[in-house]
């Protein structure tokens, strides 16, 4: 009898996604209740990423631990999923004979049928097709797990920058339809979502049609999940500087409920580096490109994601990279040595730095990045933000919510009813990887219009008193 599933995910925000559909399909047609523990489960599900050669590595020593669970567990069932299952496909099964099933990003809406075909003695299946309509089509209805969520809109990618994976283990990039995307996120907010954040590996290049045929862009999209009521802050992830078309900066000008926050992957800031990457633009359009958007929102704050030690980069490149850092102050980024990866363009250019060379840049690159992040951070203190309230904190008597910025804060004297709220929130101290603040006030007109702000008018007059004895001024 099967009752328990443990799903293990890596990787991005899509496997993040893709993950929370395994667990809803398993759910639906198992009854499989998801759970923390691998040693209690009955399905073992491990959705892999591959992008870098440490990804790929750490799956099979992890199948290794769930190897001893089987031996002692013999009825558990192990699937492995996501981007190392597409590359690899049923050589898993050389090194791993003991996984049942593997499956590929877009075939994971039968999940269902694998775990059927091995409690009928089916052994070693593989389904690493891609199939993006059909996965979409067949999964279950949204279920929000509080006041954020994810949505994917397109799948794949069709860049190929030429140290790139993701186009060999996610297939080509396809767009969802505009209607089952907006369909999905009106049932989202209908259970309380506040925030959503539009998915893909590269969701500039979305196409679609609206409800009247028009042609629709991200910008498009962004505009009608923004008159979606309860819906009142969007996110993209991850766009690419060469499909910011001018319609997505005028987005920013024109929909509020668009955070002030880009990710926006540059990589490096060297132009001989980036044509080596194909990456299909310079610095001089990243730049102007930013410079727009900060016209319309001076307050946007900028992530991004960095390679450094890319076959051929000189230290001549590098200082361009940190001179990129310098001029546009980037925020919480993220960065990496490139990793080659088999079956890239890149995967047999020459690379003539020792690692020691290559971890004395990632060190330079990164101690620049956290410098400027903490300067946001401490840009933020003694200031009023907005925070949506996500739950309660670990820190004790606090609640936890995120700014436009995607900074956490902890919340002190917020209440449970305030969770999926808009409240304004004094930032109080600046610690490590969070900020602290004092709950100022529910500042939420969308609550404000329902009628179950009455159940909130108790908590936020006492909240007010809180405010007048700390005679706190904003
Ligand atoms: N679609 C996004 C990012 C996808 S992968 C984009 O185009 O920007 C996330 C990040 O992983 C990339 O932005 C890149 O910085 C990093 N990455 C991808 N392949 C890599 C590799 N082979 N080695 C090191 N880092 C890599
Ligand atoms: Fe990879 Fe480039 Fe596609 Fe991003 S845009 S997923 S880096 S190929
Ligand atoms: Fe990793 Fe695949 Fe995402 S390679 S980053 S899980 S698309």
């Amino acid at each position: 009898m099967l009752t328990k599933l443990f799903i293990e995910t890596w990787g991005c925000q899509m496997n993040e996604y893709d993950s929370q559909k395994m667990a809803d399909l398993l759910a639906k047609s198992h009854k499989l209740q998801q759970i923390n523990d691998p040693m209690q489960a009955d399905v073992l599900l491990l959705n892999t990423c591959s992008i870098r050669e440490k990804a790929q590595e750490k799956v099979f020593s992890l199948l290794g631990r769930w190897k001893d669970l089987k031996e002692s567990r013999p009825h558990v069932i192990i699937g492995v999923g996501g981007c190392v299952a597409s590359q690899e496909g049923d050589q898993i099964f050389k090194r791993a004979p003991f996984v049942d099933f593997v499956f590929g990003p877009q075939t994971l809406q039968h999940l269902p049928l694998y775990v059927n075909q091995v409690l009928a003695g089916v052994k070693h299946q593989v389904n690493i097709d891609f199939l993006p309509d059909e996965k979409f089509d067949n999964l279950p209805d949204p279920r929000a797990e509080g006041p954020t969520c994810f949505v994917t809109i397109q799948e794949g990618c069709s860049k190929y920058c030429k140290y790139c994976i993701v186009p060999f283990t996610r297939g080509q990039e396809v767009n969802r339809s505009f209607n089952d995307i907006i369909a999905e996120i009106h049932e989202l907010a209908q259970q309380g979502v506040r925030e959503v954040t539009l998915l893909g590996q590269n969701v500039n290049a979305y196409q679609g049609q609206t409800p009247t045929g028009e042609p629709a862009d991200l910008a498009s999209l962004i505009f009608y999940v923004s008159h979606i009521p309860g819906i009142d802050r969007i996110r993209f992830t991850t766009s690419h500087p060469v499909e910011f078309s001018d319609t997505l900066v005028d987005a920013y000008a024109h929909v509020p409920q668009l955070v002030s926050h880009l990710h926006l992957p540059v990589q490096s800031g060297s132009d001989r580096t980036l044509q080596a990457m194909g990456r299909g633009h310079t610095i001089a359009s990243y730049i102007e490109k930013i410079q727009d958007l900060k016209k319309i929102r001076p307050d946007l704050t900028l992530t991004s994601d960095f390679i450094v030690a890319y076959p051929g980069e000189t230290e001549e490149d590098f200082q361009e990279t940190l001179k990129l850092v310098d001029l546009l102050e980037f925020d919480q980024s993220f960065s990496f040595i490139y990793s080659p990866r088999p079956g890239t363009l890149a995967a047999g250019l020459p690379c003539d730095l020792t690692l020691e060379e290559k971890k004395n840049r990632l060190n330079r690159l990164q101690e620049k990045l956290a410098h400027f992040a903490l300067k946001t951070q401490n840009n933020m203190l003694n200031k009023s933000f907005s925070v949506l309230i996500t739950g309660p904190s670990k820190m004790g008597n606090t609640f936890v919510g995120r700014t436009e910025n995607n900074r956490v804060v902890h919340v002190v004297g917020a209440h449970q009813k305030l969770v999926g709220c808009f409240v304004d929130v004094l930032i109080t101290e600046v610690m490590p990887n969070s900020l602290k603040g004092r709950f100022l006030r529910l500042n939420d007109p969308y609550l404000e219009q329902r009628s179950f702000l009455n159940d909130l008018n108790g908590v936020v007059d006492e909240q007010r008193s809180e405010e007048y004895k700390y005679g706190v001024e904003c």
